[in-house]
């Protein structure tokens, strides 16, 4: 019976867990126990008819433990407990695989990846990848000539058959494709803030407004990256082969929205996942990113390198240097002003830093410069889902282009990225500033504290230090000062 209400009950736990001090001993354990059973009682009633009380003996032993162990708190979830399923193709793997070895970690991450088109169990890349599964076949199913491309229908089952693994001590499974790159640290932060006991679908739209009006505003698009809790994909691959047989010519991401809305569930919208529905030169987004953790970055292998003269490979490797230092500062835009010259300075930590010679706002900084084009390419306005600055050649509103050069982290206790100067700016100074050229900065120095962001809802402050050299920006990013705004 308490099977049943494990999703419910185990979250009330927790909560009795924070009334109970740990010394009040065996009656109020007693108590609460007592307690608890009546609320599984009157309030899981309704949810327990149909699958739910099947899922939950997958994990019969851990509610068991939790239930006679008295445990106050379920332990935080970290990297252990995701599993991970990426889907390449035997056409695209031998290109695309630099981008999973950037972010697998041999032998610490768990998940599987399947290479469509491949028959046979062998390693493509022994020591650095995931184990391989193979699809399961079906084409003796009877609906098997209606299927236009099976590929979509492969991705959609490859859930279920991770699942079937039946791999333990997995809160959350985690999709991605070939060409997604994925920042795990900043997953596992993100995460562990939802209750995995519970149906959670997190993902993202389409960065392009046509891309998601076609389909739905409510589903994640898969490249960018799908979170799904334990109990929802248990749910789910009971499910999905009904589905596939109704709509044997869905895209991929779209059956599995439908079949998790039919589930009651709706997305949790994460602004860190990226579909990158984005084409050719996307600096001008991984400039202002959203106030959020970086959790993924897809279609690496369609828009162009995001580091000048490097190809996708360097690029790659080359943002892995600063996200294996500091995730959780990784993209996200830190602004402060030189006030003696009139210059605004934005940062997007270990990507790139632009110098406006002018003080310009934060709202008008945050907003993304548009030197990427749509997924649709003949889109007309409003292309984006988000608000945009055109690229414009203003010499008080055209940034000074910087890029990641380098990273130091010195005694652990200051994080050193560099930015160098892209090429020349080639317009006059800003007359509204006072004409403060800032041609002649060919480098940019941040330094960051060691220590991870806070991760408290607001972005952090920076101050521009006095010069090292005549050519030399520096600027030191710390915590904001109570109420303190940044303008
Ligand atoms: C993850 O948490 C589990 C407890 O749920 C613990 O046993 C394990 O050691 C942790 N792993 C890491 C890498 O911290
Ligand atoms: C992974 O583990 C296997 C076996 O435990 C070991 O042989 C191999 O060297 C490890 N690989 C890495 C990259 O640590
Ligand atoms: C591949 O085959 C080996 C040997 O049969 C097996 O141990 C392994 O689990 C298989 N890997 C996958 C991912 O199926
Ligand atoms: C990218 O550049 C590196 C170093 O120059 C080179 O080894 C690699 O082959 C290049 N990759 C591609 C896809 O061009
Ligand atoms: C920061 O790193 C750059 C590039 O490695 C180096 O030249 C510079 O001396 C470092 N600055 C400090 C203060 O350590
Ligand atoms: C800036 O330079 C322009 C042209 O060189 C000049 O007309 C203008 O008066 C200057 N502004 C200031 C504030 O010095
Ligand atoms: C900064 O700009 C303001 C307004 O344009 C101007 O009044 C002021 O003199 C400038 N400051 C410097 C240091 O040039
Ligand atoms: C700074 O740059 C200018 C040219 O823009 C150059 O003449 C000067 O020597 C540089 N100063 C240093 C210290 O490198």
């Amino acid at each position: 019976m308490s099977m049943d209400g494990s999703p419910v009950s185990s979250s009330v736990k927790q909560k009795l867990g924070h009334l109970l001090p740990g010394g009040l001993g065996r009656a109020m354990a007693v108590l609460g126990l007592l307690l608890l059973l009546f609320y599984v009682f009157s309030f899981n009633y309704p949810y327990s008819q149909d699958s739910a009380s099947n899922i939950y003996l997958h994990f019969p032993h851990k509610w068991w433990a939790s239930l006679s162990g008295g445990a106050t708190t379920a332990t935080p979830t970290n990297l252990s407990h995701i599993v991970f399923r990426v889907f390449s193709s035997l056409k695209m793997w031998e290109a695309r695989k630099v981008y999973l070895e950037s972010w697998w970690r041999p032998n610490i991450t768990r998940g599987y990846l399947f290479v469509d088109g491949l028959t046979k169990n062998e390693s493509l890349c022994p020591y650095t990848c995931p184990p391989i599964l193979i699809n399961e076949d079906i084409t003796n199913w009877e609906i098997y000539p209606l299927i236009k491309n099976p590929v979509q229908v492969h991705m959609v089952r490859s859930i279920m058959e991770v699942f079937r693994q039946g791999d333990q001590d997995v809160r959350w499974f985690v999709m991605a494709d070939d060409d997604s790159v994925l920042f795990l640290d900043n997953i596992v932060e993100v995460l562990s803030k939802y209750d995995h006991t519970k149906y959670f679908y997190l993902g993202a739209s389409s960065e392009s407004i046509l891309s998601n009006a076609y389909i739905s505003f409510g589903m994640g698009f898969g490249g960018g990256g799908l979170a799904l809790s334990y109990p929802l994909v248990a749910a789910m691959s009971k499910k999905l082969d009904g589905y596939i047989k109704r709509y044997p010519n869905l895209w991929s991401d779209h059956l599995i929205y439908m079949c998790i809305l039919d589930l009651g569930v709706a997305i949790s919208q994460q602004k860190g996942f990226h579909q990158i529905d984005l084409r050719e030169n996307i600096a001008g987004f991984l400039s202002s990113h959203p106030q959020s953790p970086l959790l993924s970055l897809h279609h690496f292998d369609v828009v162009d390198p995001i580091f000048p003269s490097m190809n996708r490979t360097e690029s790659n490797r080359h943002l892995m240097k600063a996200a294996g230092v500091d995730q959780s500062r990784l993209l996200q835009q830190t602004i402060c002003y030189q006030r003696e010259k009139n210059w605004s300075i934005s940062i997007s930590w270990g990507h790139s830093a632009h110098i406006y010679e002018n003080l310009l706002p934060r709202h008008i900084l945050q907003m993304p410069i548009e030197t990427f084009k749509p997924w649709i390419w003949n889109a007309k306005w409003p292309k984006f889902m988000f608000n945009t600055r055109p690229v414009k050649s203003d010499p008080c509103e055209a940034p000074h282009w910087f890029f990641f050069e380098s990273i130091e982290s010195k005694n652990k206790d200051d994080v050193n990225t560099t930015y160098s100067r892209a090429e020349k700016r080639g317009l006059s100074p800003c007359s509204l500033g006072g004409n403060h050229s800032a041609d002649h900065i060919n480098r940019i120095q941040v330094f960051s504290p060691a220590k991870t962001r806070l991760k408290v809802g607001r972005v952090e402050c920076c101050d521009v230090l006095s010069l090292s050299d005549e050519n030399t920006t520096n600027v030191r990013i710390r915590p904001c000062m109570e109420a303190e705004a940044i303008a």
